[in-house]
């Protein structure tokens, strides 16, 4: 057995853990912003349908190649297909997983300032606070900081059993949440926006923005799944254990949309402002509540938790690697990839507003994504990287290692899998590489 590269010490453990990796600021922060932008339910719509459609089998496929190789996505590929250039796509995860913690730590290093703001029950200006490069780069040294020492210790002890007890807390939060912004005058008109959908706002930049959201936020396209995967034991159901995680992944995303747009409309303000809508719209909602400081203290406090289940998983990917491949030491690798990240991250933390070269970066088409450096980051390594990537696990494990040895992994531990079996192998080969291809010729500009 491989058990000096670990094991998750349970099923619900594993459970617990890949939800954490995917619940994240990609549910609560990106998830509403990008409903405000793309015009509300019509892209709840898509987003659900290409969740279960697309996303769901194909975490299925990332899994089974983990669990099947008990390695890191190079070392899985390598195993299959030994010397071929297909390595070039676990290379291409490991850099993503690199880029995305890169702006992804600057951002909860944000989320950790609010705690602070809510406590002292002024929060003030976002944008002064984000331009700030001294908090800002504090708060994501800090957050990178506490990343690295988790990963450093193994994640099975601390972090199954802190996301045991925090996701709960989180969730019956969000749950009051919801009846409170609910409640407030003017905010049907939030629910409308939320839920009815107009699919005359459908277009193929959506479909493309929901696509990308799906592989965001369930952490696929970069192998995160084919590592995690690879800690699960044989005996173990990938398949309701996947059901679970883009159920959860799913819920929570959902939830925030019933706290946003309600609070959002009633308060007046415009659903499309973009990436500062959380940390605008929710401090507000919070100092009309009663005991606002507190409620607000707490849900960044669980926001930050919720992003820090996250990182680690970023953080987990290159490291899984240089272990397996280079042989190198969990404990010291840990600090310089942690390293190389924040050094990575720091054009984004000053790119809003700290410094207006990168401020005003806009080497990316504005068409697809703000000039700021980190916007931009976010588009190559949130939508592209993960959608490219995704586009050739799924060839890769569809057709060169073959859909049949996956679903014959699948089917190990899981007896009810037998029914899907068929649809899913048509799936992985046929649906989810074409309807990537198509999304991605669509963002070149192939169709108009
Ligand atoms: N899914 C996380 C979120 O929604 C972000 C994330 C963590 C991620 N690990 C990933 C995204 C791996 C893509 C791949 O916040």
């Amino acid at each position: 057995m491989q058990n000096h590269r670990g094991e998750w010490s349970s099923k619900l453990g594993f459970i617990l853990a890949a939800s954490g990796s995917a619940i994240g600021l990609g549910n609560i922060w990106r998830y509403p912003y990008i409903v405000g932008k793309n015009g509300g339910a019509a892209f709840v719509v898509i987003y659900l349908l290409i969740v279960v459609i697309i996303g769901l089998p194909y975490m299925l496929g990332e899994l089974s190649l983990g669990r099947s190789s008990q390695k890191n996505p190079v070392g899985a590929i390598d195993a299959i297909k030994p010397g071929s250039a297909w390595k070039g796509v676990g290379y291409l995860g490991v850099l993503t997983g690199l880029g995305i913690l890169s702006f992804y730590g600057v951002i909860a290093g944000w989320t950790v300032g609010y705690i602070f703001k809510m406590i002292t029950g002024n929060p003030g200006d976002f944008a002064i606070f984000i331009s700030n490069s001294v908090w800002v780069i504090l708060l994501f040294a800090f957050f990178i900081f506490i990343t690295a020492a988790i990963v450093h210790g193994g994640i099975s002890g601390g972090i199954e059993r802190w996301s045991k007890i925090l996701m709960p807390v989180l969730f019956v939060l969000m749950i009051i949440l919801i009846i409170y912004a609910v409640s407030l005058p003017g905010s049907g008109a939030g629910l409308r926006f939320y839920l009815m959908p107009d699919f005359s706002k459908i277009d193929g930049n959506v479909i493309l923005a929901a696509l990308g959201q799906a592989f965001f936020s369930l952490s696929l396209g970069m192998g995160l799944m084919i590592t995690y995967g690879s800690y699960v034991p044989k005996s173990e159901d990938l398949f309701t254990s996947a059901g679970y995680i883009v159920f959860f992944d799913s819920l929570i995303a959902f939830m925030a949309g019933l706290i946003i747009f309600p609070a959002l409309f009633a308060n007046g303000q415009d659903p499309e402002a973009g990436a500062k809508l959380v940390f605008v719209v929710f401090p507000e909602l919070f100092m009309r509540m009663p005991a606002g400081t507190l409620v607000g203290a707490i849900f960044f406090l669980l926001l930050s938790v919720a992003a820090l289940t996250s990182t680690i998983s970023l953080l987990e990917v290159p490291v899984a690697f240089l272990i397996d491949e280079k042989k190198v030491h969990r404990k010291r690798i840990v600090w310089i990839i942690a390293g190389i990240a924040f050094l990575l991250g720091l054009p984004s933390a000053l790119s809003q507003g700290a410094s207006p070269f990168f401020t005003n970066f806009g080497l990316i088409p504005q068409r697809l994504a703000d000039p700021d450096f980190l916007s931009q980051m976010s588009f190559v390594f949130g939508d592209l990287s993960l959608a490219i990537g995704a586009l050739l696990l799924s060839i890769f494990i569809g057709w060169i290692w073959g859909a049949k040895f996956a679903a014959s992994e699948i089917e190990m531990g899981s007896s009810y899998f037998k029914k899907f079996l068929k649809l899913w192998i048509f799936m992985m080969r046929y649906i989810i590489p074409i309807s990537i291809f198509i999304i991605l010729l669509n963002l070149f500009g192939i169709f108009n």
